[in-house]
């Protein structure tokens, strides 16, 4: 059964008693409307430590003004329902002034890591995302923390973070979860009309073009972006970027690399999406 927490302090508590009880904690961050994508972090969570925290947060911080925060999906009794069936522990629910009460200043912030692909066009983005998620670990203290490789910046962002800041906390960039089309599971995707539904599929082509020509022994990041590009282009309204970088640096990648992030932001109408794929690593999406 899980149990629902609103107060920091008492999530900090409970954490706190699972490893006085000698269990490892296993965290997953989320901004709810959970889908599969977010319960196979659980899953893996579950793997991998004894105690379960799922959070809950739709943290105010990393949207800007004019995105997508007012109607950004919440739908919490369905959520909490998913993270019953599935084991979870402890639901870590706050409400925003409990996140960020008044006088509320301080901010943590990534430099070179968060410049490029989504830091070109969400600046001030990964700045909330870093500052929320420093909260939660000085919450949840040691733990093993699930993210997505579907933000797979994000993750590197966070990696790097715990890292530099000698944060307690091992981080999991786990597989990104698609529909049986290839479509990436995400929040947004409930946003998508039924024809807008079937243009999005553009993406997995052009990922899916850049991965087959890399099978084939393809390692030019140009002409591997540039196929990724052809698909995606004629599918969306606009597309931010279609791009080829480094995967550890997340910048320019050398000119026959090991391993290549394909990665690409694109919108349908008002509906933004992003995914992306790792050649030399990952399966072909
Ligand atoms: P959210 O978008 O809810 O995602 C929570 C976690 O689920 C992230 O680590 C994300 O990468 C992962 N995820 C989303 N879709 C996925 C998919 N199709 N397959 C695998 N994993 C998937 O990311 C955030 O929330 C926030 O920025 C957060 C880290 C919680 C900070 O507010």
């Amino acid at each position: 059964m899980s149990k629902v927490l609103r107060a920091p302090a008492e999530f900090r508590q409970a954490c706190e008693d699972a490893r006085a009880a000698r269990q490892r904690v296993g965290l997953v961050p989320t901004m709810g409307a959970l889908h599969r994508g977010h319960l196979s972090l659980i899953d893996e969570a579950r793997a991998r430590a004894d105690f379960i925290a799922v959070t809950i947060f739709v943290n105010p911080l990393q949207f800007a003004p004019g995105e997508d925060l007012e109607r950004y999906p919440r739908t919490f009794e369905t959520d909490l329902a998913g993270c019953r069936e599935r084991g979870v522990d402890l639901v870590f629910a706050p409400g925003p002034s409990a996140m960020y009460p008044t006088g509320f200043q301080t901010q943590v912030s990534v430099h070179e890591l968060a410049k490029p692909l989504e830091g070109g066009f969400r600046p001030s983005h990964f700045d909330g995302v870093t500052t929320v998620v420093t909260k939660l670990f000085n919450l949840s203290g040691r733990c093993t923390a699930m993210f997505g490789r579907k933000d797979y910046q994000q993750w590197k962002i966070l990696s790097r973070m715990a890292l530099d800041l000698d944060m307690p906390i091992e981080l999991v960039g786990c597989p990104i979860v698609r529909e049986s089309d290839g479509l990436a599971l995400s929040s947004r995707n409930r946003y998508l009309g039924a024809s807008e539904r079937q243009r999005a599929l553009g993406i997995v082509s052009g990922l899916r073009d850049a991965f087959d020509a890399w099978e084939d022994g393809e390692r030019d990041p140009d002409t591997l972006r540039s196929l990724a590009e052809e698909s995606v282009h004629p599918a969306f309204d606009h597309v931010d970027y279609v791009a080829a970088a480094d995967p550890e640096t997340l910048g320019a990648p050398p000119s026959s690399p090991t391993r290549l992030l394909i990665s690409v932001a694109a919108q349908l109408g008002s509906t933004r999406l992003i995914d992306n794929v790792v050649l030399g690593e990952d399966s072909r999406p």
